[in-house]
């Protein structure tokens, strides 16, 4: 079967867990598309790209070797022959990441990407533009969001977990402007797709999201 299904939405929404939670249940594929922009991110970085310079994040994306492999439950990234799982979940790549997603070549080069992985189907692809523009036709789609200050309080323990010395006032500042670079781009902006459900999981746990969308793909 040639399932897709999409869950976007913002960032702090609890979206990636529920993604990879969802994905193990059901033995599909999971796609996490932030962490393919976070890539580029940091490929960028290290050749002291600019995100005002597209022909060079174009071949940056046209030259990007970027494989998923699960490790003990845990969602692995390399880039090349390197693992960057770690080294893309920084709060520089975090506003790097969204920035450059909002360039047309690097989008273009990652739906393409995208898309071939998903060919094969019995996938969960995360991201921001999975139901509206990478997979229209997608057999489920899911909006999760949250309210803004769940969401921040929810990225701070996020980065106190991973010793991270950040302040609950920073985390929020920086939440919103991300929130509003990846609303407000021309290309692919954040938004549920017209035939999504959407879960808002304020008052929701993880498990609680993952119940609800199983039930809807089953319905
Ligand atoms: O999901 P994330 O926080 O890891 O994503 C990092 C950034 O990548 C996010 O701020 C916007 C961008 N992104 C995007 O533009 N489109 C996607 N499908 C996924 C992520």
């Amino acid at each position: 079967m040639n399932t897709i299904i999409t869950i976007d939405g913002p960032a702090g929404s609890g979206k990636s867990t529920v993604s990879r939670m969802i994905a193990e249940t059901l033995q599909f594929f999971y796609l996490d598309t932030g962490a393919m922009y976070r890539a580029v991110a940091l490929q960028a970085k290290r050749e002291g790209v600019d995100c005002g310079d597209s022909k060079k994040l174009e071949r940056i994306c046209d030259n990007i070797d970027l494989n998923f492999w699960m490790d003990g439950g845990c969602n692995k990234l390399s880039l090349g022959s390197e693992d960057v799982t770690l080294a893309i979940r920084s709060p520089e790549m975090d506003m790097l990441s969204s920035k450059i997603s909002a360039v047309k070549e690097v989008r273009d080069a990652m739906k393409t990407l995208q898309r071939k992985m998903g060919s094969k189907g019995r996938m969960v692809a995360e991201g921001r533009d999975m139901g509206t523009v990478v997979f229209p036709d997608a057999d489920y789609k899911f909006f999760v969001t949250a309210l803004p200050e769940i969401r921040a309080e929810r990225r701070f323990k996020e980065w106190q977990d991973r010793g991270e010395i950040v302040s609950m006032a920073e985390v929020a500042k920086e939440l919103k402007k991300r929130d509003n670079q990846d609303t407000n781009r021309d290309i692919a902006p954040l938004r549920p797709a017209k035939d999504a459900k959407v879960i808002d999981s304020t008052a929701l746990n993880q498990n609680e999201v993952v119940e609800l969308i199983l039930k809807e793909i089953k319905k």
